[in-house]
């Protein structure tokens, strides 16, 4: 499905009755990564899967955006939808549009689960990585940005084991426009730190992390939840930094029962 929100158009899904839980996906894939928790989920909760901007079949304009604009079509989406509050489910960057999120409109959020994460601002050596990659993507397309990012999104025991889904991984940034990754890579950079914001959220919170994620390893996931009041954390064994798909079951079963908790 399509919708025109904040003058662009936003690709989005909307499955099942329930609770909302709004996906937010990483970087630099698209909503089709949520396929298993749609699957599952939708069967019990309403699921919204959204494209953010760049992505899948949203608009993709080479243009100079923030997270806090990614932030803004969720919530205009969501005006769309007619949804008032819902649980935010972010991993990666969809963590870092869950923050910029949380930040303008923590009376929508129900709840909040962030997987694959970081809080802190980036470093000066991430920022040169980042005009590296909008290099990589304006040069030489998705494809060698797949290159790049293939080793990192999946752990090392399921790029051994499971050659099918990172076929379907690399098959997702490959259909990204170069300009969504570009623009991805300057509002990544210039995103504010959220460390401060940590002590701000007072609602639930679930922090989830592939034991083998290395672009943000566990003990991002671990400073997160300790940082924000009453947060538990779940590490999900063999996972790597797409802990979703790396097997869905798990984080689907976690995010379930997360979710019971909260009547
Ligand atoms: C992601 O998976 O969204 C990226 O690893 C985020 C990042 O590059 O900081």
């Amino acid at each position: 499905m399509k919708a025109r929100i904040n003058g662009m158009t936003i690709g989005y899904s909307d499955r099942g009755t329930g609770m909302p839980l709004v996906f937010l996906h990483a970087f630099p894939l698209n909503r089709t990564m949520w396929e298993p928790q749609e699957e599952a989920l939708s069967r019990r909760f309403r699921t919204i899967t959204i494209d953010l901007r760049g992505h899948g079949e949203s608009d993709a304009p080479l243009w100079r955006y923030s997270l806090e604009q990614y932030a803004d079509d969720v919530a205009g989406l969501l005006d769309h939808l007619a949804v008032r509050q819902a649980i935010l489910i972010g991993l990666s960057m969809g963590g870092y549009v869950s923050f910029a999120f949380y930040r303008n409109y923590a009376d929508r959020v129900r709840a909040l689960v962030l997987a694959d994460t970081r809080a802190q601002a980036d470093s000066e050596e991430a920022r040169s990585g980042r005009f590296t990659t909008a290099q990589t993507a304006y040069r030489q397309g998705a494809a060698a940005v797949a290159d790049i990012m293939m080793p990192k999104l999946l752990g090392a025991t399921s790029r051994r084991t499971k050659p099918e889904l990172a076929a379907r991984i690399r098959g997702i940034i490959e259909s990204t426009e170069p300009s969504g990754i570009i623009v991805d890579s300057m509002a990544m950079a210039d995103r504010p730190d959220s460390l401060p914001l940590l002590a701000r959220i007072t609602c639930p919170t679930l922090v989830i992390v592939g034991e083998e994620d290395q672009p943000t390893p566990p003990a991002e996931a671990r400073l997160i939840a300790q940082t924000i009041s009453g947060a538990t954390l779940t590490v999900i064994p063999g996972a790597g930094h797409l802990s979703n798909v790396d097997p869905p079951e798990r984080f689907n079963e976690v995010v379930e029962k997360f979710t019971e908790g909260l009547g």
